[in-house]
This record gives C-alpha cells, structure tokens and sequence, in this order.
C-alpha cells in the first residue's frame, strides 16, 4: 500500500505555489457541456478527481485535451446523458454535472453519489432546486433520473447554504425559461468563479457571492476562456505547516481576501501574516502558539475543509482550544490518529477540545479523508521521529505534487508507492 513518509527536518522555510482551486476546476468543467464549442479553461490542478471528471466528461461525448498550462474541452457533440456508475462512485463531484446535462440534454441520468468518511452527504437539496425548475426526477437502482423538455425558472430557497445544491442550480438556471431566484444560497469564491466563467459565456446572473442570487435564462450560451482561481484550501494547509514547524515562508498565487477567516484565526495564534500584494503572503511563526476556538459555517466563516489542519496546528500550541464542526456530521476522523501520535484531543459530538501538548511523536497513522490526510503530513513535519501516513489516494485527490512542495521548502517526505 502507498505511504508517505515523514520525519522532522526542523522549520519549513522557502517559497511555494498554490496551484488551481480544485472545487471551482470541477462544476466549471461541468458548465462546460453549456456551450456546443470548445472552452480553453486555465490554471485546473492536475488531480486524481479533475482526471476523474474528464472521464466522466468524455463518457458523455466531450473531446478534451490536455495542454500544460490548459485543458481545450470540445463540447459539440454530447451524446448521452447517463454518467458511469463507477465513475461517479469514485468522485462525489461527479453530481455537479445533473444540472448542466439536465439542461443541454433535456434528461439526466446520474448515479446517486453516495456517502463518504465524513458524512452521508444527501443531495435533496439539489433535487429540490431541479423539481421546482420543473424537472420530473425518479430514483431506482442507485441512479437519480432526471428530466424536463424546458426548465422553468424559480424562486428556491435552500435549507442549508450548500455550495453544490447552489451551483448545481446555477447551471440548471441558467439555459431555463424565465428567472431563478436562490434564496440562502451559499457565497463561496468558487460559487463567485462559476458564475464568472457563466456570465463570460452570456449567462445574466446578480448576486453571486451574496446569498441571493439572481439567474435570467438566456436562449443560448457560448464558449470562453477562463483561468481558475488559486486553491485557497492548499494555500491555508500550506500557512498551517509553516506554523506547525514554527518556519517562515513565502506563499505565492493567493488571493488574500479568500482566506480571511483562516488567516484571522491563525493571527490570533500568534502567526504573522503578510499580505504582500500581488497574491503572495509572508508567513512568520518563529515564536510561540496560543491556541483559539474555531466554529465552521459556510463562507466567509472558517471553512470546514481547514478544521483538518487547523485540528493538528492547535494539538501542539500552549493552552486549550475547542473546534465545533457545524458543517459535516463526521468529520473529526483524523484526531484519533494525531492522538496515537501523542496529541491531547477529546471529541464530544461536533465539539472537539485540544489540550496542547510541547510536541508529538512520530508513528504509524492512517489518512481517512483528504484534508484529515493532509493534516496528518503536516503533524509528521513537526513530531519527534519519523511518522508514515498509509491512504495516501486520499491525499492525491486534492494537492497538486503534494511531496515535491513540501520538500522544496524544507519538509524530509518521501511518496513510497507501493
Ligand atoms: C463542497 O462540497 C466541497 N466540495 C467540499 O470540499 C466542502 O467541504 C463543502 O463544499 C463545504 O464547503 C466541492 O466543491 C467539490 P455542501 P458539497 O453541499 O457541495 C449538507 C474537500 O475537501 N447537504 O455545501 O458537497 C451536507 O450533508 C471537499 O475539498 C444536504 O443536507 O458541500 C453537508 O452537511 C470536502 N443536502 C452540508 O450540507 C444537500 O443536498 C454542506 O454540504 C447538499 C448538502
């Protein structure tokens, strides 16, 4: 089985580059089967789950190619509009495409995409948006079945801020007859760099980043370009390691006012942080740690993809900090493994309450999920003795050449494929 290896090497120090976002690349790849033309999309991370979503994508009759600095997705002939089983099993995003294909095709066929370790992750929030756009949707087989010769327009309110339900509407809304209205729509930036990309292909949409947003349904929409925005989960876990081995460094292709929430935090810690312009920060945490309290919510509160790594920077910092996890119901796998490594965590539902301790020891954990996974690397760089971290696919979903960045700034890690 893959492991990656790691031990202590002392402070991370250096200059790293945050790649593309992950969770804006995935329903823009998806808006793509909107437009019957080629779509040249920059700055997508090359990952286990973007690799994924072409296949899935080229099931469906997209022609896509892979550049160096682009991905080309010819998008004329889309000839069916059932996605692959297994494929979707494999990567939950896969449902960001039952909107998009809904509209193009008229009829949708995707495989309900299951739960996964952190949570059941139910989609009637989706199906909700669709069945009030008009959509007829029976479920049978694990497969969701969606159809609907126009979509309509509709003023939806959703339950939960949920990003996928949220752009997953958008894409329905966005060829429908007439005007949608989102009610407590979630604000993310990937929301904001979705509907971006839509409005450049002729989508008419208000409010995006706010939590009403408005779509009017247009007869057409038409290829583009666009460059993804910075992944700014990566950028956190990168600011997180810098703190965990108390090293100073350089963070380049970030954009400041994403990861607010985490860099307030983080600033309460004691790390400083510098907004240097031009997307790169300066990360100082040469000194001591205090630790502090952290609720996620949805954006712009801390975001549950950081409460990870976040979890590992507080185990070592001086005093007692509490984590309540409001947004997925399972989501605290990685705190039984940074306790084997001597970490002082004690969970209560959602709550977790972190003891720090001087340091941790080294041993033999098991990523869970990605950031769970990524959290783990990151306790390893700064624990006593060498630390080997198994479900290492987990992890590659989601960092872009995960290995060599840390080691170019410092990190002893080694990939050992098994
Ligand atoms: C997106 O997942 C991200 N994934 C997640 O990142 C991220 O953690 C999450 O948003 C929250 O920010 C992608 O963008 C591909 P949600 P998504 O719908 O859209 C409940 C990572 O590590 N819910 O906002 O699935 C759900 O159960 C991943 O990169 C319903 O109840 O998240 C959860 O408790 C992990 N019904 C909450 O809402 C629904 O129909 C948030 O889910 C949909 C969601």
């Amino acid at each position: 089985m893959s492991r990656i290896i790691v031990k202590n090497n002392g402070s991370l120090s250096g200059k790293v580059c945050i790649s593309g976002s992950k969770n804006s690349s995935l329903p823009i790849l998806a808006a793509c089967i909107l437009t019957k033309g080629k779509n040249i999309i920059s700055g997508v991370p090359d990952l286990s789950d973007i690799s994924t979503m072409y296949s899935l994508l080229e099931s469906l009759g997209v022609k896509i190619d892979v550049h160096k600095d682009r991905v080309v997705l010819d998008c004329k002939n889309i000839v069916h509009y059932t996605t692959p089983y297994e494929l979707v099993g494999k990567m939950r995003g896969s449902f960001l495409l039952a909107g998009a294909l809904l509209s193009r095709m008229g009829k949708a066929r995707i495989s309900l995409p299951g739960g996964c370790p952190i949570g059941t992750r139910p989609v009637d929030l989706h199906l909700k948006g669709f069945a009030a756009m008009g959509a007829d949707i029976s479920q049978g087989h694990g497969y969701v079945e969606l159809s609907a010769k126009k979509l309509k327009g509709a003023r939806i309110y959703l339950d939960f801020p949920s990003v996928g339900a949220t752009e997953n509407i958008i894409m329905a809304a966005a060829l429908a007859e007439g005007e949608t209205i989102i009610e407590n729509a979630a604000a993310e930036p990937e929301i904001v760099d979705l509907t971006d990309f839509l409005i450049k292909q002729g989508a008419k949409i208000e409010g995006s980043g706010s939590d009403t947003i408005k779509i009017t349904g247009v007869k057409e929409l038409n290829p583009t370009t666009h460059k993804v925005i910075p992944d700014r989960i990566e950028a956190g876990t990168f600011i997180v390691a810098f703190s965990m081995t108390r090293g100073y460094g350089t963070i380049e292709n970030v954009n400041y006012s994403h990861i607010k929430p985490v860099v307030a935090k983080l600033s309460e810690m004691g790390v400083d942080i510098k907004d240097n312009g031009n997307n790169i920060l300066t990360i100082n945490a040469e000194h001591t740690l205090r630790t502090s309290d952290v609720k996620t919510l949805p954006f712009p509160g801390f975001p549950t993809d950081m409460q990870a790594p976040f979890t590992a920077l507080m185990s070592t910092a001086k005093g007692t900090g509490v984590i309540v996890e409001t947004v997925f119901e399972n989501r605290f796998l990685h705190i039984g493994e940074l306790n084997r490594m001597g970490a002082n965590i004690r969970i209560d539902g959602r709550t977790s309450v972190i003891e720090g301790v001087n340091s941790l020891s080294g041993a033999k954990v098991n990523a869970f999920d990605l950031r769970g996974g990524a959290a783990l690397v990151v306790a390893g760089m700064s624990a006593k003795g060498e630390t080997e971290i198994t479900g290492v696919e987990h992890i590659q979903r989601g960092y872009e050449n995960f290995v060599e960045k840390f080691a170019k700034i410092g990190a002893n890690i080694v990939f050992d494929k098994k």
